[in-house]
């Protein structure tokens, strides 16, 4: 008989049909109820199993964690907090669950403890939650770029060029490290090398998004990324995902036009696909909150955040404008920051960002026109010659969610830029022939998947929005 999901069972009305199913056990109570899951939604179906029908060693085996098949009766339950639960006529262990080694238990487990414990923690609700809407992230980021006619880029994950100054890189290489080929001058001698040249990880897709959208018109890539840098914050890892639309004959406005659509849209798909599952971490967070001391709080319900995201235009101001409101802030002003806001030009960090959305406008927040000597060679100079066209997009709770610009389209402002920079132009020159062959103006974008799923979840560390998280000094799993 074909197996009926849990999520499937708990929609369906009692009827006297018999019914598979298989799952795990969460707990078992009564010598008589089995909280069963599939993984195909957050709640359980309960088994009653009839001990009359029950041999000891079935009951001495069916403890949390072990994997069960059963048959039997969808009927209505009689106890109370579910509809319906299944009246099982025969069932068997399919795998059994040590229990004296099994580190998960029906308790509440901290996410430091769980993080340990990776290749085991999907099996909480907490994980299991976070996994569906993974899933629902992703695909409604493809249906939105797919119903706009984008096409999806595979941009190279090994990558010859390190000029994007995104970040540290990875190297990729085949030599033995204790047997280094040099050179006659002591170098190291890459033609020896797999590739036959230095090779990395990449840390974005987007110069070579912008290849396929002079072409393609509007491409997006949607794959993994890789920074080298020391940072260990609770919003950075060392591999993340990454969705880079590329837009030609677009400028910086069409650019946050695209963003907070692209944005709105996954929360609304997300809201509705995962509600259970969202429900879930929002009260997960609420019992967290508790624990808290009033400050660390968060002020809105999960919900209320999300929708808040979706009624709201977000705020639109230069750098310029927000240095200023930065200046005269309350928290610059009695040294509360701990990088103090004393010019124009600095780089914004994660605690202003942070007062910008959370204490000042209290909604997310698109900042342009960033000065030059902080953004990447490739945005578009502005008419001023010391700003670019560049587009962040910080959130609450977060910080930076999005980066991005229009670019320098101009052939000789680009190559200037580029030799100011010290990018290596000869390198390079596949990237400056799309502007030597019919440039046109174009903008793109990059939106971090795990800060995304971060925001969502409202889970406070990046490293558990992602199954297998990747950052200093570890890389088990
Ligand atoms: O601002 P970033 O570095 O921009 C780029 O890489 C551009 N090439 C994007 C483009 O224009 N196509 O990174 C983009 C986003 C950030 O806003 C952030 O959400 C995320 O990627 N991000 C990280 N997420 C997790 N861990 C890290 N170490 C991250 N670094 C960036
Ligand atoms: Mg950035």
């Amino acid at each position: 008989m074909r197996r009926t999901k849990v999520a499937e069972l708990l929609r369906m009305d009692p009827n006297d049909q018999e019914l598979v199913v298989m799952g795990w056990v969460r707990a078992f109570r009564n010598n008589r109820f089995i909280a069963l899951n599939d993984g195909s939604s957050i709640s359980n179906i309960q088994l009653v199993i009839d001990p009359e029908l029950t041999s000891e060693e079935q009951l001495r085996r069916v403890t949390v964690g072990a994997s069960v098949r059963a048959s039997g009766r969808l009927v209505a339950s009689s106890g109370s907090g579910q509809r319906v639960e299944l009246e099982v006529a025969g069932w068997e262990i399919l795998g059994d669950c040590d229990a004296s080694a099994y580190p998960l238990q029906p308790k509440k487990h901290s996410l430091e403890f769980l993080r340990q414990i990776a290749h085991l923690r999907f099996r909480t609700n907490t994980f299991s939650a976070i996994s569906r809407i993974r899933h629902s992230l992703a695909f409604a980021i493809h249906a939105f770029f797919h119903q706009r006619g984008f096409y999806y880029l595979n941009a190279p994950i090994i990558t010859g060029s390190d000029a994007e100054g995104a970040g540290e890189m990875f190297q990729v290489t085949t030599l033995d490290l204790d047997r280094v080929p040099r050179t006659e001058n002591g170098n190291v001698n890459y033609e020896k090398d797999f590739f036959g040249r230095r090779t990395h990880l990449t840390v974005s897709g987007q110069l070579e998004a912008e290849l396929a959208a002079t072409a393609l018109g509007q491409v997006y890539t949607f794959g993994p990324t890789f920074r080298a840098e020391n940072s260990n914050t609770p919003r950075h890892l060392a591999e993340f995902w990454m969705i880079e639309p590329e837009v030609a004959f677009a400028d910086l406005n069409d650019n946050m036009d695209l963003a907070e659509d692209l944005l709105k849209s996954i929360i609304r798909t997300v809201m509705e696909q995962c509600q259970e599952d969202l429900d879930f971490l929002g009260r997960r967070e609420a019992e967290e909150d508790k624990q808290k001391p009033m400050a660390e709080r968060s002020e809105f319900p999960l919900e209320e955040r999300l929708r808040f995201c979706l009624e709201h235009p977000f705020e639109r101001l230069s750098y310029s404008e927000a240095i200023d409101i930065l200046r005269n802030s309350s928290p610059n002003k009695k040294g509360k920051f701990q990088y103090p806001v004393d010019r124009w030009g600095v780089d914004l960090q994660s605690e202003h960002e942070r007062y910008l959305v959370e204490k000042h406008f209290r909604k997310p927040v698109i900042l342009t026109d960033y000065p030059k000597e902080i953004k990447a060679f490739y945005m578009r100079q502005n008419e001023d010659g010391r700003t670019v066209a560049a587009m962040d997009i910080l959130f609450p709770g977060i910080g930076e969610i999005v980066g991005g610009s229009q670019r320098e389209e101009r052939y000789d402002v680009l190559l200037q830029r580029m030799q100011e920079m010290h990018i290596p132009v000869d390198e390079m020159y596949w990237y400056l022939d799309t502007r030597r062959f019919g440039t046109c103006p174009h903008a793109g974008f990059g939106l971090g998947f795990e800060r995304l799923a971060l925001f969502i979840t409202g889970m406070t560390n990046v490293r558990d929005v992602i199954p297998f998280p990747r950052f200093p000094g570890n890389a088990e799993f």
